[in-house]
C-alpha cells in the first residue's frame, strides 16, 4: 500500500539577504516564481501524497492563486509560518494530514531539487528514520576564534554541506520539534540538525547525494547562478 508521505515546502522567509521588494520565493526565474519550481516537482513526484506550503500571512492568497493556476492538486494546506525557519517547519509538520507517516521538508529557495533527491531521502527515511541531502565540501574549512584568528583546519573528508530535501518518519521529526520548543530553542536552520541535536544517540540520519546545482538562493548573485543552472538543465 502507498505510504502517506507529506511534502512540506517552506516559503515563510522574508528573503532579507536577497533584498528586493518581494520575498525571494516569489521572484521570477525564467518567468516562473521560485516557489513554483519546488511545487511542480513535489506535485509530479509519485511518492508524495500531499503538500503543505508554509508562507507569510500576507502572501497566503498569492500562494493560493499559484497553486490553483498551476494545478498543484496535492496541496492540501497553505498556512502562515513563524518568525524563524524552525518555527515555520514545526507549523508545517504540525499541519500535515493526521495520517502522515513520513514528511519531506524542502526550502522553496532551492528550485533545482530533483526526483532522485526526493526519492533517495524518502527511501533512506523509510529504512532508518531520517535522511538529508548533502554535497561534499571543496574548500578548506577552518574553525576560528571570536577574535578572528584561525584555530583549526577541519578534516574535509568529514565535512558535508547540508541541503534540502530532508525526510523523516513522522514521530521522529515531531518529537524533535517538541523537544526544541520545550528547550525554548528556535534557531535551528535545518531539520536534520534539529533531529541530530535532540535525538543524537538513538536516531541515525542518512546522508544521501544532493547536487551542486541544488543551490539555495540567498543573495542577488545566486539569481544569476540560478539562470546559468537553468540553462544547463534545459540543454
Ligand atoms: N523560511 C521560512 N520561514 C522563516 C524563515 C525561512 O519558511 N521564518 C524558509 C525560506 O522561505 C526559505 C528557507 O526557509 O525557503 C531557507 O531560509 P533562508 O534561505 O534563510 O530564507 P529567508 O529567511 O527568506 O532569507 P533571509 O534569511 O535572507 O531573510
Ligand atoms: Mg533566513
Amino acid at each position: 500500500m502507498q505510504k502517506k508521505i507529506t511534502g512540506i515546502i517552506l516559503a515563510g522567509g522574508k528573503g532579507e539577504r536577497a533584498g528586493g521588494a518581494l520575498p525571494k520565493q516569489f521572484i521570477l526565474l525564467n518567468r516562473k516564481p521560485l516557489l513554483l519550481y519546488s511545487l511542480e516537482k513535489f506535485q509530479a513526484n509519485p511518492l508524495i501524497t500531499d503538500i503543505v506550503v508554509v508562507t507569510l500571512k500576507k502572501y497566503i492568497s498569492k500562494v493560493e492563486a499559484l497553486v490553483k493556476n498551476n494545478n498543484i492538486k496535492k496541496c492540501c494546506e497553505i498556512i502562515e509560518g513563524g518568525e524563524t525557519r524552525q518555527e515555520s517547519s514545526f507549523l508545517g509538520v504540525g499541519n500535515a494530514p493526521s495520517d502522515t507517516e513520513y514528511v519531506v521538508i524542502h526550502d522553496s529557495a532551492r528550485p533545482f531539487v530533483t526526483h532522485k533527491m526526493i526519492e533517495d531521502t524518502i527511501t533512506a527515511a523509510i529504512a532508518i528514520g531520517s535522511a538529508t541531502t548533502a554535497i561534499e565540501e571543496t574548500n578548506t574549512i577552518a574553525r576560528s576564534s571570536s577574535s578572528g584568528l584561525m584555530e583549526e583546519v577541519l578534516e574535509r573528508k568529514y565535512i558535508s554541506i547540508i541541503q534540502t530535501p530532508q525526510a523523516f518518519r513522522y514521530d521522529i521529526i515531531i518529537e524533535a520539534h517538541l523537544l526544541a520548543k520545550a528547550d525554548a530553542k528556535s534557531d535551528f536552520t535545518d531539520d536534520a540538525g534539529l533531529v541530530l541535536h535532540y535525538e543524537h544517540s538513538e536516531r541515525p540520519i542518512k546522508i544521501v547525494a544532493g547536487h551542486e546545482s541544488n543551490i539555495k538562493i540567498t543573495n542577488q548573485l545566486d539569481f544569476e547562478l540560478a539562470e546559468c543552472i537553468l540553462k544547463n538543465i534545459s540543454k
